[in-house]
């Protein structure tokens, strides 16, 4: 492999797509089923194709998919990918590196000739985020038939379309999800290269991680309904503000997660009030909430007791709340066997690597429990991700591929 030759084909197609943004000058936003995805949706086909895959095609939910056949009849097929969607105003390398690190790795097999016992499948996955309606991984969950119809027609985005009406904008058929399902017993594997997105390998002066695991989370939106009055009238104790609720929830999140003592984290990273007016007390607010560790039973302690501050305050004030759980993925196992053989070689080519948690959440998690699952970590310069400075070096995207290009070849001759 021209190391070199793999480096520049990386760079290339990450520069071209993160001029697929509707935020330009300001990171890279490419929200599912928009304009910008559909250009991203359109380059990676043309990709693919041009590195020598077959049967590229789009799904239903937006995948972009390719393959490379195996020379044996009736085989199991490997399959590598990552997300082409990304958070608002986030970085040019969260998921997509992945992509294109998988159609660099695919060209690499079909231009070495290998037998190929199993067959390759490089996935390009849609709405890893969640950033539209909350849930994420729909791309993965369609594959691994996991997609609840029901949410389909109920997750809206923040103007209240659901996913259903975006699927129809965007010339798709929601009925047309439960087919995309594929049998598990026929996936050899899953690999995922991906930017750690948090500063463990870069300050360890690490070239690769190798996930061991990644957390489970818990996301919810919580609408806490206050009621609303004039704020220059309305004594203290006779309110039901809701942003006055809400805050004493959300201020106790750090808390709420460093009593865990292993490593927890809890996130409010949205707020909506209403009216949101500086002289009116909030009639309602909207917040969400995202909790994750390695132990569910931490992600379960911390919603009850944030559960129990809502209560305790709506009980005081006679003001309600609802909470809409998003998404409830437990923490899961990456393949012991796959990882074994990805540090036996980084040994061989020498590079500095270590064995680590994944913080984030990944489409690889939704093939865990299905499949072999391995995922590849590339530092992220400072850590930082899901933001415009999002930066990893495209040597280091290359060694990745080197690793698992060289697993694959393991595989196939098993
Ligand atoms: C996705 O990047 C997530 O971890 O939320
Ligand atoms: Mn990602
Ligand atoms: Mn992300």
């Amino acid at each position: 492999m021209e190391m070199k030759l793999v480096e520049e084909a990386i760079k290339e197609r990450l520069q071209m797509l993160r001029t697929f943004t509707s935020t330009p000058g300001h990171g890279v936003t490419r929200l599912p089923f928009s304009n910008e995805a559909r250009r991203a949706a359109d380059y990676l086909k043309e990709e693919m194709e041009k590195a020598g895959l077959t049967s590229v095609w789009m799904d239903a939910v937006g995948n972009v998919r390719g393959r490379l056949e195996a020379d044996e009849p009736e085989t199991q097929t490997i399959m590598m990918g990552s997300h082409y969607d990304t958070v608002k105003n986030g970085g040019a390398y969260d998921g997509i590196a992945g992509v294109v690190c998988a159609i660099e790795t695919a060209k690499a097999i079909k231009r070495s000739g290998m037998h190929r016992r199993y067959a390759l499948e490089i996935i390009a996955f849609n709405d890893e985020e969640g950033m539209m309606f909350g849930s994420g991984c729909l791309g993965s969950k369609a594959l691994m038939g996991m997609v609840d119809q029901n949410d389909i027609r109920r997750l809206n985005d923040e103007n209240g379309i659901s996913i259903e009406e975006w699927m129809h904008r965007w010339g798709s058929r929601p009925e047309e999800i439960p087919a995309l399902a594929l049998d598990a017993d026929q996936i050899r594997a899953f690999f995922e290269i991906h930017i750690e997105q948090g500063p463990v390998l870069d300050a360890g002066g690490k070239e690769i991680g190798i996930v061991d695991c990644i957390v489970g989370l818990l996301r919810c939106m919580v609408t806490v309904r206050g009621r609303a009055d004039h704020a220059g009238t309305t004594p203290m104790h006779m309110r039901r503000d809701a942003i006055g609720i809400a805050s004493k929830v959300i201020s106790r999140l750090d808390q709420l997660a460093d009593s865990q003592d292993n490593g927890s984290v809890a996130t409010c990273g949205f707020i909506r009030a209403y009216p949101n007016a500086m002289n009116v007390i909030a009639e309602t607010c909207e917040f969400t909430m995202d909790l994750r560790s390695r132990e569910e039973e931490s992600i379960e302690r911390m919603m009850a007791e944030a559960e129990t501050i809502l209560k305790d305050c709506c009980a005081e004030t006679g003001a309600g709340y609802e909470v809409d759980i998003k998404l409830r993925q437990k923490p899961v196992a990456m393949s012991r066997p796959i990882m074994d053989i990805l540090c036996e070689t980084c040994r061989e080519n020498e590079y500095s690597f270590q064995k680590m948690i994944s913080g984030a959440a990944h489409d690889s998690m939704i093939f865990a429990d299905k499949t072999e699952t391995a995922m590849v970590f590339v530092p992220s310069r400072e850590g930082r991700s899901h933001c415009p400075q999002e930066y990893s070096e495209y040597g280091h995207l290359a060694k990745a591929v080197k690793i698992v290009y060289e697993t694959i070849v393991k595989m196939n001759q098993e």
